[in-house]
């Protein structure tokens, strides 16, 4: 892995604020160095799908030995180390040695969106599941629920609640530290899956679900007020919706279905608003936000999958300016 380390952007250079209604753009790097280069209050919605913990590379270089690292230099088992050390010596967000650093470091990430946001935004976070095992499979993409692709094997150590086959509840425990950041969760969106791959496992059932929740700024001493179009959103407004699960382009198979996006984009930013995808992955919600006339911004650190979103966006989308601009220091080449 090489990183190049350069100056940091100006919130003024990053192209969020040249954008006009309809036009994306993209930056290439880590979501932690992006959002906190936005200007504040500048983005209506921010809408994401980040990596869940233990499932995938996405082809990005991960140091396993990172764990060793913590508790050489005097770290304690039962303690996270901030995203910036965790990062700094090899780790990749997803690939936590412990579920419970995972939860941290993308709570610490997802929270860098309080400042950027308007008072009036909302953060939506689409997360799923996983089990707990001692050893465990890791692919370099796919979804859960798509069947098998290539996986290389990685111990993860066992403790406390962290036994073989535990369900991790890893979406409830992010919706609870971001709670404790202060953010106010307004729903725990249930996205149903109808047709997911068999399991080999004969004592439990099959996951077919993940969650999107949806969080909004507190306001001191008063109720949250945040944009909202109930119009725009699924007939019958429940918080059950069933999309089935599709194969992304360009290598990438972990991908938003456009109708799961859609009525969230619709309903939670307001015509011309700007939405910003931290971990933009194939670009689903740089497509959708542009044909409902928002301004976009993506943020991706694999420069294939931002190379391959840049292509797309300017072929398929006039008027789009979607060349990535790097975001300076701690570029992963
Ligand atoms: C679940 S996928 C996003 C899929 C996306 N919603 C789509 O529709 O294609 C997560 C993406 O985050 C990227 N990623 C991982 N760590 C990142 C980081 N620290 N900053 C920005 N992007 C990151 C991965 O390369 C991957 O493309």
């Amino acid at each position: 892995m090489t990183m190049t380390s350069s100056r940091p952007l100006r919130p003024d250079e990053l192209p969020a604020t040249k954008l006009a209604p309809g036009e994306a753009a993209l930056a290439l790097g880590d979501a932690f160095d992006a959002l906190p280069l936005l200007t504040e209050g500048s983005v209506d919605l921010v809408i994401t799908s980040p990596p869940y913990w233990g499932l995938r590379t996405y082809n990005l270089e991960h140091d396993d030995t990172v764990l060793e690292r913590w508790l050489d230099q005097g770290g304690e088992l039962g303690l996270t180390p901030d995203y910036a050390w965790y990062r700094e010596n090899g780790g990749l967000l997803g690939m936590e040695p412990h579920p419970e650093w995972y939860v941290e470091h993308l709570a610490e990430l997802l929270d860098l969106a309080h400042g950027p946001l308007t008072p009036r935004g909302s953060l939506w976070v689409n997360i799923g599941d996983t089990y707990f095992a001692r050893w465990s499979s890791i692919r370099a993409k796919g979804r859960q629920g798509l069947g098998e692709t290539a996986r290389t094997r990685r111990r993860t150590p066992s403790g406390g609640w962290r036994h073989d086959k535990q369900l991790l509840l890893l979406p409830a425990r992010l919706a609870i530290a971001l709670q404790n950041r202060g953010w106010i969760l307004r729903n725990d969106v249930i996205w149903s899956k109808p047709h997911v791959a068999p399991r080999p496992e004969r004592d439990r059932l099959r996951l077919s679900h993940e969650h999107l929740f949806h969080f909004v700024k507190r306001r001191p001493n008063r109720r949250p007020e945040y944009f909202y179009d109930l119009d725009a959103v699924e007939p019958g407004a429940r918080d059950v919706v069933s999309v089935g699960v599709k194969s992304g382009g360009n290598g990438h198979s972990a991908t938003f279905p456009e109708e799961l996006v859609r009525p969230r984009i619709a309903s939670s930013s307001p015509p011309a608003g700007l939405v910003v995808d931290p971990f933009c992955g194939t670009g689903s919600t740089l497509k959708v936000a542009t044909e409902l006339g928002r301004r976009a911004l993506g943020v991706e650190l694999s420069p294939s999958f931002a190379g391959a979103v840049a292509r797309d966006l300017a072929e398929n989308t006039p008027g789009i300016t979607a060349s990535p601009v790097s975001i300076g220091h701690y570029v992963r080449l």
